[in-house]
């Protein structure tokens, strides 16, 4: 349990002022320069014994990732790019942090920049997030009007920031698809290897990390890596943003201990589950692109990237998405496939043709238009499509498909057996309606 005094995201609801003089007030930008002066290698081994991994979904090791960058090359300079394209569903941390205390950001990135020896830092930012744009623009031109960032800042470590607003493409979030719109192209997913430190933006080394990891650097080194590392299970360290939706008393976006019990994240934060912990039905831990995991597996587990890898799920982008006994979970997990069919940017076979074929078969599936053997022709086709893609869009969604069939066979094969005792013709409302 985290108690207020150790939370990082002191306005994590944005009661308080955002612009740079509330943010001083809460001790950011507090003697950064002594950061900067204790060197490089100080401050990225701080950052491994930190046990931070990455929060935008995939949890690798940050101070891991700083350390593969290069050293500096006059011929070759080094970018930090701050992935804000924010856009898996039940994921909305990042945006408290872009429209509520955006220099924590800034003041991460200028330090980041430092211990990867790049001077220029771009912020890319989701579409949608208008006034999170507009904030973080704001922020960094009180930043450069006060010598924090700029070229001959107070840190004496020269560095501009810039901030990119996408528009609207899920697949940009994806890192490498996000260095190509970033280039002004088209945002398609590159082959890694070569991973973004070794060819990234413009063909240079690059750092792409999520804002929550960028925004946390300037606490775990003015507090110490100990007192970071405190927090949690054995490699799984730290304090961690959930965004908790669905079907608790009190959907909420909220600074917990990583490892936290899901019960105790869920009746401390969110006056519990609506309904009472009997009506639980599944929990989506990480965003959309996790699979689902039924409530007894999931009710006392210990919300990390391990303890969910163990019940073949994932923390993700820790989007805890609660689903009661009134959710029909076949149509859920539809919904999804749809969103995943929808965002394939077309580029690898079975990405652009396995997700429309799945969401078509769980459409039928969801009205009981199908047969029980096609459920397992359904998982076949899913591991066919898991690992054999491009980017991650294939696995994200391969993976929920998994989990339904994994968790809740039974209830495909009751929607089945139902509508062959009563045939009708009415679609599912709101599924078939999507038809292309
Ligand atoms: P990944 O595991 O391929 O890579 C994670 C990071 O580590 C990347 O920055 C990558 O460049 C780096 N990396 C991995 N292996 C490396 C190596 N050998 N050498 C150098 N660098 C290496 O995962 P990916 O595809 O970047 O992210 C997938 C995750 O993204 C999913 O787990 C999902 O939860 C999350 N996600 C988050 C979204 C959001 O809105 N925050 C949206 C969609 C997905
Ligand atoms: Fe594009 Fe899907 Fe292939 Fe990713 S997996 S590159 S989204 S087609």
């Amino acid at each position: 349990m985290l108690e207020d005094k150790d939370r990082i995201f002191l306005n994590l609801y944005g009661f308080g002022d955002w612009r740079l003089k509330g943010a001083q007030a809460r001790g950011g930008w507090d003697n950064t320069k002594a950061i900067i002066d204790k060197g490089r290698d100080w401050v990225i081994n701080e950052m491994k014994a930190s046990g931070l991994r990455g929060r935008g979904g995939a949890g690798f090791p940050t101070g891991l990732k700083w350390s593969f960058m290069p050293k500096p090359d006059p011929a070759r300079p080094s970018y930090l790019v701050v992935n804000a394209d924010e856009s898996e569903p039940g994921t909305c941390k990042d945006r408290e942090i872009l429209r509520n205390d955006p220099h924590l950001l800034i003041e991460g990135c200028l330090i980041a920049s430092f211990a990867m020896q790049a001077h220029a830092c771009y912020i890319y930012i989701r579409g949608e997030y208008r006034l999170e744009y507009a904030r973080v623009q704001a922020a960094i031109e009180q930043a450069y009007a006060a010598k924090l960032v700029g070229k001959d800042n107070v840190h004496g470590w020269p560095f501009d920031i810039y901030v990119h607003h996408g528009a609207g493409a899920y697949i940009c979030g994806e890192e490498s698809a996000l260095l190509e719109s970033l280039e002004g192209k088209k945002g398609m997913p590159r082959m890694k290897p070569p991973f973004p430190a070794n060819m990234g933006l413009y063909g240079h080394p690059t750092t792409v990390n999520n804002v929550e990891s960028i925004a946390v650097a300037p606490a775990i080194l003015r507090r110490g890596a100990a007192w970071f590392s405190s927090f949690g299970a054995e490699n799984n360290k730290g304090t961690k943003l959930f965004c908790i939706s669905g079907h608790v008393n009190r959907p909420c976006n909220v600074e917990e201990a990583m490892s936290i019990p899901f019960r105790e994240l869920i009746d401390r934060h969110c006056g519990g589950i609506r309904g009472g912990w009997d009506n639980l039905l599944a929990v989506i831990p990480g965003g959309s692109s996790v699979p689902v995991v039924p409530a007894h597996e999931i009710a006392d587990a210990a919300m990390d990237f391990d303890t969910l890898r163990n019940l073949k799920s994932a923390l993700g982008t820790a989007a805890v998405i609660v689903m009661d006994k009134s959710t029909d979970i076949v149509r859920a997990i539809t919904r999804i496939s749809y969103f995943y069919k929808h965002e394939s940017c077309g580029q690898c076979t079975p990405c652009r043709e396995g997700t429309g074929w799945m969401w078509r078969v769980l459409t039928r599936m969801s009205e009981g238009r199908a047969q029980k053997r096609e459920i397992d022709l359904l998982l076949e086709v899913s591991t066919e499509i898991e690992g054999h893609t491009i980017c991650a869009l294939g696995d994200a969604a391969a993976w929920p498909v998994q989990g339904l069939i994994r968790h809740f066979r039974h209830e495909i094969e009751k929607k089945i057996d139902d509508y062959a005792a009563n045939p009708h013709s009415e679609p599912v409302a709101g599924l078939s309606a999507a038809a292309e």
